[in-house]
């Protein structure tokens, strides 16, 4: 299937152009950015580097925080959630059902952010397992405590659900706790990928180096 460019790579929104003065003797830069200019949704530490170098650059510094998704309905929430992942360095993006999923939300960020499939959530569990990560639900329903105020684990695997039945009945049993966004309005839950922004911050205003974020 062929890659088509997202909107963000269109070249319309901001970016630099061709490279002025002498080209830099680097392997990160890329020749066709340096000549052509580059506009890509990219932080400016990063214009003109190849693809392969941001990737490498990232690992060197991912946050051992694991996401994980479900997807056995259709949800369109998934782009949002890894375009999230990626601005904060989180290690992997796990989509736990289907492998299909509208990548127009992530608008591009997929291409830096590791994404990894599971048929059944008793697989991501047993990844999860051998990764020594710890397992924790994020849904308002009952028994869960409040993000607000409750440590979440270092190495660790957040499992979200889907609109209309949230988390699957295995990932609450697999998860050692339930941790909810608190609400004050009329609506019964958050959209899926806004409540997997707000719990992704929970854990970096918890865990993360502040002196290394852009
Ligand atoms: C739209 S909700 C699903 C249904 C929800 N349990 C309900 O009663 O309407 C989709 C997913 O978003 C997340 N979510 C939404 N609101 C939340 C909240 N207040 N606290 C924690 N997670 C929430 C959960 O992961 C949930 O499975």
């Amino acid at each position: 299937m062929t890659e088509h460019p997202g909107p963000t790579e269109w070249g319309e929104g901001p970016g630099v152009g061709p490279w002025e003065g002498p080209l830099p003797d680097d392997p990160r830069y890329d020749e066709a950015l340096l000549r052509d200019g580059d506009t890509r949704n990219v932080v400016d530490p990063y214009r003109y580097w190849t693809r392969e170098a941001i990737i490498a650059d990232i690992d060197r510094r991912r946050h051992p925080l694991h996401i994980a998704i479900e997807n056995f309905g259709n949800d369109a929430n998934i782009g949002a959630v890894v375009r999230t992942a990626n601005a904060f360095a989180v290690d992997t993006v796990h989509i736990v059902g289907r492998r299909r999923w509208n990548r127009r939300g992530a608008m591009v960020t997929d291409r830096y952010q590791r994404l990894r499939h599971h048929d059944t959530t008793a697989d991501l569990l047993a990844f999860a397992a051998a990764e020594d990560l710890t397992v924790v639900a994020v849904d308002n329903i009952p028994g869960a405590t409040r993000i607000e105020t409750t440590p979440l684990p270092k190495n660790c695997l957040l499992i979200f659900g889907q609109e209309g039945p949230g988390i699957t009945p295995d990932a609450k049993a697999g998860a050692v706790s339930v941790v909810s966004i608190a609400q004050f309005g009329s609506t019964r839950s958050i959209n899926a990928g806004v409540a997997a922004g707000i719990a992704m911050h929970a854990w970096i205003v918890q865990h993360a180096d502040l002196g290394l974020a852009w």
